[in-house]
């Protein structure tokens, strides 16, 4: 099974480049859910907003989404307590219901096609938890959801395979629905509003000031009062928050499944990665969604090993399913207390930021619209506390420090040797880390056999890259950069390619 995303099936949208140079109120870099989402209701707003992307529309990690709309922190309600309080704690579960409704809301008013339903969320054992230790899990949870005033109740199993008996939690009104047409949906009428986009113009240079100037690469500029970067991990300059969060790998595989066969909701197990299940209607058969094996980006570069145990373990809990119909990979950025970083930019005015999506960018991405709008239209938001990206740390010392060390941790591979001796070591589809002296080179033969060699110190802060297989790519364990086997970038926060070199 080559790997291919479940959400290809769907047209994306299209954009003509940057090609003259442009002057506006505000501009918006980034077209997945968190920019589409923040320059629709800004428009809404009446404010005048140009929307920028590197690539295609919609091409980053909202094109590799599985799409639950869950406003239940995917880290756990009681491990949110323990870091943000009740306070803050329910203030995030609030504003993260706020943002299914706000979606639901869009839905509805624009009459967009896209499944949107609401629906259960469960959250039932992982596979060989003992009873005594999935009752305690989850009466952890239900008494930490009664403390955030968030509705669930303990049930006695779900419908997967080994689970119609198992101490589980359900959450009701979650939802889920096909990121793609949504936003499809919100783009047209932004559009309509007036709104201009531009596709395939990255941002290369950011001028700050009274009036913004970003560079792109045609040459061509920007200007604007005010900036916000939704590009999934921040281009800004801004280290502090690059020091509060970090990206790790997600896997997701899908399968037919007779229609009928399983309970449509939102499924999560009590693993640590945990798994994610859910169900696309599909025209023929149902699709099944699964994802998990959670690995910090650039510490493995064994995602077939990774896929196998995904089909494994959903074949295990839903044996109906029929063939694999794609298998995916993404990453997400995980910040140190759970939370997004949505707001200003630390010690910026004109500039905002939207990052440190977790597992819920969806959610994330739909809340920064009605955060940063109300920041920019009122001055302040009811939840901007929850996610200021300028909070410090206060009780999570232990996991800030740890994830800090992922730098710390790379920069000592510049004296390590080389993970391969010569290009001749590796295989159609395969890369290493060579030394060169004092330097240390990413060198990768793609999959038609041509080798490409370039410095391997990662263009945003000089981390060392490390290759993956699975997507074809250099992974920048530190803060999120990808760059293509020939160099160029293809995840944030990078802006420039991979030096090239001439060995
Ligand atoms: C496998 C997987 C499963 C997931 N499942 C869920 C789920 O079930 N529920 C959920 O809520 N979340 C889920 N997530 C997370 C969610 O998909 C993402 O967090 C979310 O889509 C991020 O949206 P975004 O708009 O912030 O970033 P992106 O969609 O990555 O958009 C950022 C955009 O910025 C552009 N950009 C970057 N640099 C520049 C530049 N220099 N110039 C111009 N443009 C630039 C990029 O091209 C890109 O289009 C999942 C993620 C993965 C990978
Ligand atoms: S992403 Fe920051 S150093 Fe690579």
């Amino acid at each position: 099974m080559t790997e291919s995303l479940w959400m290809q099936q769907e047209a994306f949208p299209s954009a003509p480049r940057l090609e003259q140079d442009e002057a506006c109120d505000i501009v918006v870099v980034g077209t997945g859910i968190a920019g589409l989402s923040v320059a629709y209701e800004l428009t809404l707003a009446g404010r005048s907003v140009l929307l920028i992307d590197r690539s295609a529309l919609c091409g980053g990690m909202t094109a590799r989404t599985t799409a639950h709309l869950a406003p239940i922190c995917d880290d756990g309600l009681a491990d949110l307590i323990d870091q943000r309080g009740d306070e803050l704690g329910r203030g995030f579960l609030q504003s993260q219901a706020a943002a299914v409704k706000r979606i639901e809301r869009h839905v509805r008013t624009l009459s967009i096609d896209c499944d949107f339903r609401r629906l259960d969320g469960l959250l039932f054992p992982a596979v060989g938890m003992s009873r005594g230790d999935a009752e305690k899990f989850r009466d952890r949870e239900y008494e930490a959801a009664h403390k955030l005033a968030v509705t669930a109740g303990r049930i006695e199993g779900v419908g997967l395979e080994g689970f119609g008996s198992a101490a589980c939690l359900r959450y009701p009104d979650q939802a889920t629905f096909h990121p793609l047409r949504y936003l499809n949906g919100l783009l047209a009428d932004f559009r309509a509003r007036g709104g201009r986009v531009f596709a395939n113009s990255p941002v290369v240079e950011i001028e700050e000031g009274e009036r913004i100037r970003l560079k792109i690469e045609s040459g061509r500029t920007i200007t604007a009062s005010i900036a916000i970067f939704a590009t999934n991990s921040p281009i800004n300059h801004i280290a502090e928050i690059h020091s509060k969060q970090a990206p790790y790998r997600t896997y997701a595989i899908a399968f037919e499944i007779p229609k009928g066969s399983l309970p449509d909701a939102l499924y999560w197990d009590m693993d640590d990665p945990y798994h994610y299940v859910r169900l696309q209607r599909g025209a023929e058969a149902d699709i099944v969604i699964a994802g998990g094996e959670d690995h910090k980006s650039g510490e493995a570069n064994d995602g077939g090993a990774r896929f196998q145990a995904l089909a494994e373990w959903t074949r295990k809990i839903i044996p109906q399913l029929g063939r694999e119909t794609a298998r995916w990979s993404g990453q997400v950025m995980e910040t140190f207390d759970y939370c997004g970083f949505i707001g200003k930019s630390p010690g910026r005015y004109n500039m905002f930021i939207v990052t440190g999506d977790s597992g819920q960018g969806m959610t994330h991405g739909a809340l920064a619209g009605i955060l940063i709008r109300d920041l920019i239209v009122s001055g302040s938001s009811h939840w901007e506390a929850v996610y200021d990206p300028a909070r410090k740390p206060p009780r999570t010392i232990g996991n800030y420090i740890s994830e800090n060390l992922t730098a710390v941790k790379n920069f000592a591979e510049y004296v390590r040797p080389g993970e391969i001796s010569s290009p001749d070591d590796l295989k159609p589809g395969e890369g290493g880390v060579m030394r060169d002296g004092l330097k240390k080179l990413a060198v990768c033969r793609d999959l038609d056999g041509k080798v490409h060699t370039h410095s391997a110190s990662c263009t945003h802060m000089g981390c060392i890259v490390h290759w993956n297989a699975t997507e074809q790519c250099w992974d920048c364990p530190c803060h999120g950069s990808q760059f293509a086997a020939d160099g160029t970038v293809l995840n944030a926060p990078a802006i420039h390619p991979l030096e090239s070199s001439q060995k």
